[in-house]
């Protein structure tokens, strides 16, 4: 059996000090073989350094996902082919830097991440998910049953789509992008994991991870603001799952909302 830990966006430097902190506990104690973290907020709630990519993966991250903020940070651009374990969204054209996919040795076989972006109510619209995913799923399943999707989008009606679309033919279905988690996690008929939305790992006293005040200001002055990453006490949310190697059926989806590391343990 494989444990695989999956976490929601990690927004700003609370996020990823906090999975930084907890990641190393967690692969020890809930015996990890692997963790696929979406970073695409993790350099001050837009876009992710190389640095901070090096810093996830030295924390324990196997593969780390994206979405709509992926090239924020323009030197992400040159470095995201150096780096095959940081995905952008598989749907953008031919000839983007980077890759959506990933298929990963493990000492318990290789496991395959898919990143993909959801087009409602997001920008860029980028190409059909679901024809790509036929095509990404038919040709990871050569080398593995055990996949693991990122669906990157604003509506929970898209991702289910797109849970269900792929019910059986992959080990689970993620959701990012909302920061907000979802608790509605199962195991669709066929043997996929499903989860609408991971959530985030970021500041809990905030507005998806930003400070409260400027954000309801936005919204009752319509005036341009900045808006800065929110301090204080961290959740970090996300799924564990538990996948078949040999048939890559979900055994088990379990939510994760877990605090961040105390205080002291932070600063140190
Ligand atoms: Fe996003």
């Amino acid at each position: 059996m494989l444990t695989i830990l999956f976490l929601g966006d990690v927004v700003g430097e609370p996020g990823r000090d906090a999975v930084i902190a907890r990641l190393p506990e967690w692969k020890r104690e809930w015996g990890l073989d692997f963790a696929i973290v979406n970073g695409e907020n993790a350099a001050a709630g837009r876009g992710i350094t190389p640095k901070i990519t090096i810093d996830l993966l030295r924390a324990g991250a196997s593969v780390i996902t994206s979405g709509d903020h992926i090239w924020d940070r323009k030197e992400i651009l040159p470095f995201i082919d150096t780096e095959p374990r940081l995905l952008r969204p598989l749907n953008y054209p031919k000839g983007a830097p980077g890759a959506g996919t990933i298929v990963l040795e493990t000492a318990k076989g290789k496991i395959g991440v898919i990143n993909v972006q959801a087009r409602t109510y997001m920008q860029p619209i980028l190409e059909n998910p679901f024809a790509l995913l036929d095509l990404a799923v038919e040709e990871m399943r050569v080398q593995t049953p055990v996949i693991i999707v990122d669906a990157h989008g604003e509506t929970t009606s898209e991702k289910i789509a797109i849970g269900r679309y792929l019910d059986g033919r992959v080990s689970a279905v993620l959701g990012t992008h909302t920061h907000v988690q979802t608790a509605d996690e199962q195991i669709f008929p066929n043997g996929t994991a499903f989860l609408c939305d991971a959530g985030m790992c970021g500041p809990e006293n905030s507005i998806l991870g930003r400070t409260i005040e400027p954000v309801i200001g936005r919204f009752i002055s319509n005036l341009p603001a900045m808006f800065p990453i929110a301090a204080g006490p961290v959740r970090l949310h996300g799924a564990l799952l538990q996948i078949d190697e040999t048939t890559g059926r979900a055994l088990r989806i379990t939510r994760v909302n877990e605090p961040g590391p105390a205080p002291a343990a932070a600063a140190s």
